[in-house]
């Protein structure tokens, strides 16, 4: 494992997505990725299943110490008092006293953020939150964000169809990490000649190329979602080689404007 050093904190560059995991099924996939070595764990209260990662966190029986728990606040919650019910509910789920990390998952309501930060501090300084963040931002949004409070990370879609670079630099002006969600362009990195080409040179598949190069950027973690043993452990077989320059530059060519997820909530994300 491989970490990025935020704020003081040691976040694993490589996690687990838990998005569409449900039931039983993400008990189980939960449970697995943490015994194979997984000590990052990104949920959030709308994908309904934080009392399954909970129970996988549990069932795998680490230090809670160890692990490194990502939630997100919805987008109907984010004024101050629903943001503590909703944290405090979250935290139930998860069966857990803290997050680590509470990010606000849309910017939707703007117009309040201060008063949203406000009350994701006041968890902080209760320690029910260790750090704050913020979830599908634009570079500007971000910027506004953490003039209000100390937020560590935004999480935003980042793969190889998808060029992020302004994102990146508005995070690392502020010693923030972006944690690149969808990181896999939701499986379709798997049929790209040119990943599946730099991946025969170092005996990696395409996938582990796109991990590969996401996790080698200054400041970046990725979350990638699997929901099989095999492909919980090929996602964090990825610390055992390193890209050169020229096939980073090849993979950073890849990028076509492809966004996956867009919904009709989204900022306008070119503002
Ligand atoms: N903040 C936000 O607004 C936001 C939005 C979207 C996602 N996210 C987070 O990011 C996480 C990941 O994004 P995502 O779930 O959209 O998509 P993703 O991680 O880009 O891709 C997941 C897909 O890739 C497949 N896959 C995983 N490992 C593989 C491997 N080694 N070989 C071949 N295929 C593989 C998975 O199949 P199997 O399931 O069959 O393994 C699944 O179909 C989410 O789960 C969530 O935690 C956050």
């Amino acid at each position: 494992m491989e970490y990025v050093s935020v704020h003081g904190a040691r976040v694993p560059s490589l996690g687990l997505g838990t998005w569409e995991l449900e039931g039983e099924q993400c008990r189980r996939v939960v449970a697995d990725a943490i015994e194979l070595g997984y000590r990052h764990l990104d949920t959030a209260q709308a994908y309904g299943n934080e009392e399954q990662v909970g129970a996988g966190i549990r069932a795998a029986a680490v230090d809670r110490g160890e692990l490194w728990v990502t939630t997100k606040v919805w987008i109907r919650s984010l004024a101050p008092d629903d943001v503590r019910r909703t944290t405090e509910e979250s935290l139930r789920r998860l069966g857990s006293d803290y997050v680590d990390l509470l990010l606000i998952h849309w910017p939707v309501a703007m117009d309040i953020l201060d008063a949203t930060l406000a009350a994701m501090t006041a968890l902080r300084d209760e320690g029910k939150v260790r750090h704050l963040g913020v979830s599908n931002f634009t570079p500007s949004q971000f910027e506004r964000a953490v003039g209000l409070a100390p937020v560590v990370c935004n999480q935003v879609e980042y793969h190889p169809f998808l060029d992020q670079r302004e994102v990146i630099a508005a995070a690392r002006k502020h010693d923030a990490m972006v944690t690149a969600y969808s990181p896999l362009a939701r499986g379709k990195v798997t049929a790209d000649p040119v990943l599946a080409e730099v991946g025969q040179a170092h005996g990696k598949s395409a996938v582990q190329v796109a991990l590969r190069w996401l996790v080698e950027q200054d400041g970046v973690s990725a979350v990638p979602k699997a929901s099989s043993r095999g492909h919980l452990e090929a996602n964090l077989a990825i610390f055992d080689f390193v890209l050169t320059g020229a096939q980073h530059e090849r993979i950073a060519g890849l990028a076509r404007g492809e966004r996956l997820i867009d919904p009709p909530f989204a900022p306008d994300w070119d503002a």
